[in-house]
């Protein structure tokens, strides 16, 4: 709804120059720290996906804060998407190019027994490269993603188009 994208808006700040000269990031702490909005958030994504899937993956670090509370919300489980190096289990991985720099996720390897129907949550889509590898780590360990949620879509990145033929849903998008 105009109010929820209105409350978000609201509640975010815009840093320039972070982490690199160039970037507007787009800060979330404002709206974390307002329950009314954070709440608002999550139960929408919650009720959007409500019945249609098994379990959240949530993306290391922002994604964890959302995903996790809209699995609580949904009465489901979680599997955080680390960045390497952090899960003690075996694991696999994949590497990846973001808006700055590059990285690698990882997952334990038994997360997924095979068919879970999974939402994919994380806070901002940018370039799209940490969605599109993140569903590519899940469907390779036989999980199967029917739908990414994410606060914030930095439209003039073209996410979305890392992401064919997927359900992505954002609540706010700019540029
Ligand atoms: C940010 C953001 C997304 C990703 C989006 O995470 O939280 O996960 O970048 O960028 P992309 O669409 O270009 O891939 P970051 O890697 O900065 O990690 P953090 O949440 O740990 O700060
Ligand atoms: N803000 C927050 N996270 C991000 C951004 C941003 O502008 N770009 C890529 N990840």
């Amino acid at each position: 709804t105009q109010a929820l994208v209105d409350l978000v808006t609201s509640r975010l700040r815009d840093i320039p120059d972070f982490p690199e000269p160039g970037v507007v990031f787009k800060d979330v702490t404002p709206l974390l720290a307002d329950g009314e909005a954070f709440s608002a958030v999550v139960r929408d994504m919650a009720e959007r996906r409500r019945g249609t899937v098994d379990l959240v993956a949530g993306i290391e670090a922002r994604g964890f804060i959302f995903g996790a509370a809209v699995a609580h919300e949904l009465g489901i489980g979680f599997v955080p998407v680390r960045k390497a190096g952090k899960l003690p289990g075996r694991t696999r991985g994949v590497s990846y190019d973001l808006e700055y720099g590059s990285a690698t996720i990882e997952i334990h390897e038994d997360s997924f027994v095979g068919g879970e129907r999974v939402l994919v949550v994380d806070d901002v889509l940018a370039t799209g490269g940490t969605a599109a590898a993140t569903c590519e780590l899940l469907e390779g360990s036989n999980a199967t993603v029917v739908a990414f949620e994410a606060l914030i879509e930095l439209a003039f990145l073209h996410g979305r188009d890392r992401l064919p033929g997927r359900d992505v849903h954002t609540t706010i998008v700019v540029g």
